[in-house]
């Protein structure tokens, strides 16, 4: 048997997840991957075939009972494993709530009993809606689908098994990881995936709205070493945003990607741009980005033959679009209530501040 410390992680065989395997076996530990293979590829771990200390289980996170073996001796368990589509959410809200929220319980429970040192938790930044930024871990939480809904839920049920039964806990809220595995199905909110599917068949790329919105990518090989500091870290109970706390917009990509771009209407409840304030994870964990945006790109393109099979987007393909549409009206429907809601608590908040200066103003003249 290896001698080398014990890290589960679930969701291995996916994007993030895989690179979290390489950062650990870089380090030293003995991996135990747990996927599904829903959006998992086992190419995604090929580099690792005969390593004695990488093992695969192919299974469902909510078929462990607490006591199952895989979790035996282990010293960390980082969660990844989920579904992570965020607009289709819309649809299919049972299973994202399965597999995020009970399949997280499931995971809890087995690390607790195994008595591992951290379970670190792969949270979303789309728990905080249409944030205002740079976007700090204090901000209210307002998830605007189900996912994101799922994702906080799934939080928040790790933080609870930290107070409830000690276990120590991590949580990170992912702003926008891209790298290379990144996932090929879902034409929604996967701008790398499309866009890459695109160059590679030579048509234009579709820019959703003018293209000036931004994100906070991060590379994923940074998002891995992020999640092995608070790991490895003595802070326990913490939730930390994880980005490169430096925006780039969509047209940038673009012209770092080369070639023609075609536009397509914006999505409701897509914020203009996500900014991550990363002075907590930066200044407690003494992590910081290592990979440029520019750098990562390039990465990316030099491997552009994993994203051969993606879907080609909205615009090409009939049956594609009917389906965006579909989901796009579900979404829009849902969204109207929360947009009304922000005007009018907008309103409300105008209405009340113009009412206290004038009684204020009342009161003076008294
Ligand atoms: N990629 C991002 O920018 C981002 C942003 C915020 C949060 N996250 C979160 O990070 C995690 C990983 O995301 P990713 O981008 O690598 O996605 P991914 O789809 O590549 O990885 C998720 C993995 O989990 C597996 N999985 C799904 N349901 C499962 C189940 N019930 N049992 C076992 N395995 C299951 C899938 O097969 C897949 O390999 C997800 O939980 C996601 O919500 C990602």
């Amino acid at each position: 048997m290896s001698a080398r410390p014990i890290a589960v992680v679930t969701g291995g065989a996916g994007f993030i997840g895989s690179h979290m395997v390489d950062v650990l076996v870089e380090r030293g530990y003995a991996v135990r991957v747990i996927d599904n293979m829903v959006g998992g590829r086992e190419e995604n771990l090929a580099h690792h075939a005969g390593n004695p200390d990488v093992v695969l289980e192919k299974r469902d996170i909510r078929s462990y009972a607490p006591d199952d073996a895989l979790f035996r001796g282990a010293k960390y368990v980082v969660h990844f494993a989920g579904i992570g589509d965020i607009v289709p959410s819309i649809e299919r809200p049972m299973e994202y709530m399965s597999a995020n929220v009970q399949g997280t319980v499931h995971m809890l429970e087995c690390a607790r009993h195994a008595g591992v040192q951290k379970f670190v938790y792969a949270a979303s930044s789309s728990c905080y809606g249409l944030a205002k930024t740079p976007t700090t871990e204090d901000h209210p939480v307002e998830p605007l689908y189900p996912y994101a809904l799922s994702k906080y839920q799934g939080e928040q049920a790790a933080l609870h098994w930290q107070l409830v039964y000690k276990l120590p806990v991590n949580s990170i809220r992912i702003f926008n990881a891209y790298g290379t595995r990144s996932r090929t199905s879902g034409a929604y909110g996967a701008v790398f995936g499309v866009f890459l599917r695109q160059k590679i068949a030579g048509k234009p790329y579709t820019v959703v709205g003018d293209g000036t919105q931004s994100r906070d990518f991060l590379y994923v090989t940074d998002v891995a070493r992020a999640f092995l500091a608070a790991a490895e870290t003595e802070h326990t109970g913490r939730i930390y945003n994880l980005g490169a706390g430096n925006p780039q917009s969509v047209n940038r990509l673009v012209e770092l990607l080369g070639g023609e771009k075609i536009h397509i209407p914006k999505r409701p409840g897509e914020p203009d741009c996500t900014h991550a304030d990363i002075s907590r994870i930066t200044s407690e964990l003494g992590w910081k980005p290592q990979v440029s945006f520019e750098e990562g790109v390039g990465k990316i393109v030099a491997n552009i033959d994993y994203w051969r099979n993606a879907p080609l987007g909205p615009g090409f393909d009939r049956a594609g679009d009917q389906d965006l549409v579909r989901i796009h009206v579900a979404a829009r429907e849902s969204l109207m209530d929360a947009a009304s809601k922000h005007l009018y608590s907008h309103k409300i908040k105008t209405a009340a501040r113009s009412a206290t200066r004038s009684a204020r103003g009342r009161a003076r003249r008294k």
